[in-house]
């Protein structure tokens, strides 16, 4: 299998512009092998050498189950995240996107390699990890490849949001199973930037569900909607429903339009929710969330998760009721 690096890009098909459900496949692409013998296509411009040096293929250029699930994802997901791109560098050249919870950064590099490497040489990704082997790794990595427009920072998405080492302006932030609340430590960092567009794949995220138990006995003889958490499981699932809930009308209430739809078949990752915000000027629209996103954490018994789930118009939108 030969390497593609240096081939001339080509431009993407349309079906890849736009959000498709399967992973791509282009034509004359060279395929990969995976275990089970199913091809993968690779895409005409991206490096094999890559893929191999990120253990998404073997040394001989195949896939194993889980290199296949994570190329699925990424391929699924840059589908999303390349019309942004897009539309993002026709306004300004040196675009920047920070993903949090970068882990090894496997979005990074096929983000750069299939698109800022081919368009946008200014361009700057910035990946943040805690982990701080991973990013003494990716920058490894990021130096072999030549990708002098990446970068890796050892911190925590709440302590990037205080950090000098970030441009003034943010284009994008991204966020693909960063755990517990890193979602919500990414989304306060996309609105303290005013980032034109938020791609978020939430994890897990137990906070809210720890609140509800709490109030768990008083909800169940107050609220018939407790139900809906009344055993422990249901508790769990429904927090964790509810937590992405109120981030897409937290993020309304920042003047964002939100999309939510499916990442890759259920099969793939029970974290499977994609939430895609971008900034849209519609101030009735913003204060209808944010007064909606009060109503739901008063009736729910949360409302000291307000700091976690904060919008710019709360005193104003807080109806009396609520406010105590
Ligand atoms: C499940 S992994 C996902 C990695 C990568 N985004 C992906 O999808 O391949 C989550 C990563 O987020 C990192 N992480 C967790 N909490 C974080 C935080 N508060 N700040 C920065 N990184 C965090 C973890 O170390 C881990 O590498």
């Amino acid at each position: 299998m030969e390497d593609n690096d240096g081939m001339k890009a080509k431009p993407l098909p349309a079906s890849a512009r736009r959000a498709a459900p399967t992973v791509p496949s282009l034509g004359a692409a060279p395929a990969a092998q995976a275990a089970s013998g199913e091809k993968y296509d690779i895409r005409p411009e991206q490096s094999l050498e890559l893929l191999k040096a990120l253990h998404i293929l073997t040394r001989e250029g195949k896939l194993n189950q889980d290199s296949r699930r994570k190329l699925k994802q990424v391929y699924h997901l840059f589908n999303f995240i390349e019309p942004l791109l897009r539309t993002t560098l026709a306004q300004h050249a040196d675009i920047t996107l920070v993903d949090h919870g970068a882990g090894k950064s496997y979005l990074g590099f096929i983000l750069y390699d299939l698109f800022f490497k081919l368009h946008a040489l200014q361009g700057r990704i910035v990946g943040v990890e805690v982990r701080d082997e991973l990013v003494q790794r990716s920058a490894q990595l990021a130096q072999q490849f030549g990708f002098d427009g990446m970068q890796f920072l050892n911190l925590s998405v709440a302590e990037a949001g205080r950090a000098a080492q970030l441009p003034g302006r943010i284009d994008i932030v991204t966020a693909l199973h960063a755990c517990d609340t890193a979602t919500d430590d990414a989304i306060a960092f996309a609105l303290k930037h005013q980032v034109q567009h938020m791609v978020l794949v939430p994890c897990c995220q137990a906070e809210l569900a720890a609140v509800l138990k709490a109030g768990k006995s008083k909800s169940v003889v107050h609220n018939p909607l407790a139900e809906l958490w009344r055993h422990p499981i249901h508790t769990r699932e429904f927090g964790s429903q509810l937590t992405n809930v109120l981030r897409c009308l937290q993020l309304e209430a920042h003047g964002y339009q939100v999309t939510v739809t499916e990442l890759v078949g259920w099969e793939h990752s029970m974290k499977n929710e994609l939430i895609i915000a971008s900034r849209s000027a519609q101030p009735a629209h913003a204060r209808k969330s944010a007064a909606r996103l009060q109503e739901v954490m008063g009736q729910l018994g949360l409302s000291a998760m307000r700091p976690r789930f904060f919008t710019p118009l709360m005193d104003a939108s807080v109806p009396a009721a609520l406010s105590t």
